[in-house]
């Protein structure tokens, strides 16, 4: 079962996060300040018992050509004309003991279904993501789940490589 993150549940998510990537690098000190910018959504997939298994976190920024990445709150305007709105999925993460069941899956397509219903009202039209370039699992969940490699020249800030990825957000039937 899946519901959204509550400002309680950031220290699991962090915990959680920490050992998820562990063999990705350290994510203690990223995770807590990405959850801290304004309208950074997170949503936790649970067991029947209220056990956390997995998490994903979805930021929403500002993009002006030759500026820094904004973030913002879904649903806010661009103030200018050439600003795009950005759906980041910042992390998605299932504890090692629960994966290979489907749950990334699952959270990746709850990001992407409630990502679609707000795109219209906040003017956006992709979902993106950065994966590591030797993240080839992950790599392969994105690319069955439409997203496709945008960008393979990108560094994470510790020197390592990185894709880009996006997938279109479909728009709803006039
Ligand atoms: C990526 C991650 C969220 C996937 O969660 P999951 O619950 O195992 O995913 P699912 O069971 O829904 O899907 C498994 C699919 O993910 C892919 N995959 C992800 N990690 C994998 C791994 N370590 N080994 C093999 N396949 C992997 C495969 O494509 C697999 O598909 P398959 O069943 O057809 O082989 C999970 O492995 C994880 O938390 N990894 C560490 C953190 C991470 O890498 N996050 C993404 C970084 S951007």
């Amino acid at each position: 079962m899946i519901r959204r993150a509550e400002v309680q549940d950031h220290p699991w998510i962090v915990t959680t996060g920490a050992a998820a990537y562990l063999d990705l690098g350290d994510y203690t000190r990223i995770l807590p300040s990405w959850l801290e910018q304004p309208g950074v959504l997170a949503w936790i997939d649970h067991d029947l018992y209220g056990r956390g298994r997995g998490f994903a976190m979805l930021g929403f920024y500002v993009e002006d050509p030759g500026q820094v990445a904004q973030p913002v709150v879904a649903g806010a305007s661009p103030a200018s004309p050439s600003a795009v709105v950005i759906a980041d999925l910042l992390a998605l993460a299932v504890l090692p003991a629960f994966q290979q069941r489907g749950l990334g899956s699952k959270l990746l397509h709850h990001v992407i279904e409630v990502t679609e219903r707000v795109a219209p009202t906040s003017h956006i039209t992709t979902l993106r993501l950065t994966v590591s370039e030797t993240n080839t699992g992950a790599q392969r969940l994105y690319a069955r789940t439409g997203f496709t490699v945008v960008d393979d020249s990108a560094t994470y800030d510790r020197g390592q490589r990185a894709l880009r990825m996006a997938r279109p957000l479909a728009t709803p039937r006039r």
